[in-house]
């Protein structure tokens, strides 16, 4: 099936990622269904866009009228037939092998037989999740980035049976939201986080040997023109995170992604970053 095709989303998940892929969905002019498991999670995704879309309002970067039709255009919903007329579905439900098989395995039997049917895993692997199904070509890894409305790049994830043509139309599919789209094969951390965390990780290891948080992020920063020093990113994330994400990394790859013991040290402290007032700077 081509983009042409396309005209009507259904979305899994309203949290973090859901809302705000539904909120991009909308604005390019599809027609958008927004399911998660409690009209109260539902309503806070429904919140989050509202407050979004007021925020380009306010800013002159989009009319009122025009935010209304976007939001006119978002079915919220805890109904999981929606996803029975959808001509392409995006999961974007918590990152556990169990629960997306689960869901994939429900989407094959409602979805209609052309359907594409993505996930927005940033971790597990997309041949796993399509081999739930009877038709793995159908299923695309689709990893937007946090936050949705901002991020330019979304990452495609080429499972290892997924069709050309699918790959295809979700390339189309992710311009039409006016994003750029990049191709990763289907191993673990794909080509973004699996770059990006071994970047994080010798940043720890420099912090170790008694470099500051802020000579390493200054360095990065104004010697290397990164936008955000690597210190102040994990801690953004959150160091328990950047901990999960090397594991699974490691277990792939091996050694050399083996968290920092310093990470390892902080998570046990609970200095998890912004989230908790501590991480490699104080908030
Ligand atoms: N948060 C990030 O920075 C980020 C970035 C890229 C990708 N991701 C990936 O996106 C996915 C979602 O992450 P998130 O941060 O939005 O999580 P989140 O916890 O904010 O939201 C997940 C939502 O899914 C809902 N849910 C659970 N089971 C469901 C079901 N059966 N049907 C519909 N909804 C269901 C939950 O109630 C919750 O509202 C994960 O796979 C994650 O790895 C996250």
């Amino acid at each position: 099936m081509g983009v042409e095709n396309i005209k009507k989303v259904a979305v899994l998940g309203a949290g973090t990622m859901g809302n705000g892929i539904v909120q991009v969905t909308a604005q390019a002019g599809y027609q958008v269904a927004m399911r998660d498991v409690e009209d109260s999670f539902v309503n806070r995704g429904m919140d989050t866009i509202k407050k979004s879309l007021s925020k380009f309002v306010e800013k002159g970067k989009m009319q009122a009228v025009e935010a209304e039709q976007v939001l006119a255009r978002i079915t919220p919903t805890t109904e999981f037939d929606v996803v029975a007329d959808a001509d392409l579905v995006v999961e974007a439900v918590p990152e556990k092998l169990d629960l997306k098989v689960d869901i994939f395995r429900q989407l094959d039997q409602k979805c209609k037989p052309e359907a594409i049917m993505a996930s927005n895993t940033s971790s597990l692997p997309i041949t796993a999740i399509g081999a739930a199904t009877r038709r793995p070509d159908k299923v695309v890894g689709i990893h937007f980035m946090n936050p949705v409305p901002v991020m330019r790049g979304v990452e495609l994830v080429h499972g290892r049976s997924t069709s050309e043509e699918t790959l295809e139309t979700a390339k189309e599919f992710v311009k039409s939201l006016g994003k750029v789209p990049t191709v990763a094969q289907d191993y673990a951390g794909f080509i973004t986080s699996r770059v990006l965390n071994i970047y994080l990780n010798e940043a720890a290891y420099t912090v170790m040997d008694g470099n500051s948080p802020k000579d390493v992020d200054d360095g990065m920063v104004y010697c290397t023109n990164m936008p955000q020093g690597p210190c102040a990113l994990m801690d953004l994330v959150g160091i328990d995170v950047v901990v999960y994400v090397l594991g699974i990394l490691e277990e792939e790859f091996g050694e050399k992604f083996k968290a920092a013991p310093l990470l390892k040290q902080m998570v046990r402290a609970g200095h998890l970053g912004r989230k908790t007032g501590l991480g490699f700077y104080k908030y």
